[in-house]
């Protein structure tokens, strides 16, 4: 499926993502009241990726619940993704979506682009005073997206809050946060906002990615679903995420880079890659990694 972030903010492009061959429809991150995010050039394209500061443009969540029966009607699972800044924003936002007929409510605690306002991800007590306030609002599935972790003890940390709580999935991972990218030539950074701080995204965060889904499928067992995400432009990619332990996988970057004809050309990839293995379904690969 289509992660959160590109070409998923207004109806007509979620339209695209229904007639594509995505799984299901994620919406764009969002917010209490509509935004125009950060001011521009707040998106580049690199050799192996991007680096974005997009700062959660989207058109307020009223907006998307409001267009749940529309999305629901184009005839596959919707996911919306949620990303308030307080845990009172993620409360009014959860509970709108318990509500409505959304299938999964994917709440964004790793959003790295909002000057001042720090990673939810990155603090583990607030992330687990959110857990605790929004797990009892409603019976519909929630999950959480993760930041990128690069520690063993914060992945363990992580996975014991995670296990406290009726989390029914997890989404690892969001771009690496506040990286900086320059141009030599004009001497300046490539974004505009936040000094050019902004989040790394694509091929270079596949290793990043793979490590946040092997670890957390190692400590979570199997009562949490992973949805993989971070550099999958392939079937291969695709795979090797499958391999890590994920469950399903989320396309970003490729999809921004290469259109709606992603998800078709990387599910044909993977279903040639398995058959070729002699593996006919999913499951007969998921967390298999073998030890070298
Ligand atoms: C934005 C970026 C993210 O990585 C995210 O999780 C949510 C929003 C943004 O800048 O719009």
């Amino acid at each position: 499926m289509n992660a959160s972030g590109p070409r998923c903010t207004s109806y007509d492009e979620l339209k695209v993502i229904a007639k594509s061959a995505s799984a299901a429809i994620v919406t764009k991150s969002c917010t209490i009241e509509s935004r125009e995010g950060n001011p521009e050039p707040r998106y580049q394209n690199l050799p192996l990726g991007s680096i974005q500061s997009m700062g959660l443009p989207n058109l307020g969540y009223q907006a998307y619940l409001a267009m749940v029966p529309e999305l629901k009607a184009l005839g596959k699972p919707v996911i919306v993704s949620i990303s308030g800044f307080s845990i009172e924003d993620n409360i009014e936002m959860v509970s709108a979506f318990q509500n409505s007929d959304v299938d999964l409510i994917e709440v964004n605690f790793s959003c790295p682009n909002i000057p001042g306002k720090a990673q939810v991800a990155y603090d583990f007590e607030q992330t687990d005073r959110a857990l605790a306030a929004l797990c009892q609002l409603g019976d519909k599935p929630i999950g959480i997206k993760l930041a990128p972790y690069f520690d063993m003890s914060h992945f363990v940390a992580m996975a014991n809050i995670i296990k406290q709580y009726p989390v029914k999935f997890i989404t690892c991972i969001n771009s690496i946060g506040n990286t900086l990218v320059i141009d030599p030539h004009s001497e300046r950074p490539i974004i505009k906002p936040k000094g050019g701080f902004g989040g790394l995204c694509g091929d270079y965060i596949k290793p990043v990615g793979l490590a946040n889904v092997r670890a957390f499928r190692e400590l979570l067992g199997d009562d949490v679903q992973i949805i993989g995400v971070g550099g999958i432009k392939s079937g291969t990619d695709a795979f090797e995420y499958l391999l890590a332990g994920a469950d399903a996988v989320q396309i970003a970057t490729c999809f921004e880079k290469e259109g709606p004809e992603c998800f078709s050309r990387i599910e044909n990839e993977l279903k040639a890659f398995m058959k070729a293995k002699g593996y006919n379904k999913l499951t007969d690969a998921k967390g298999k990694l073998k030890p070298l």
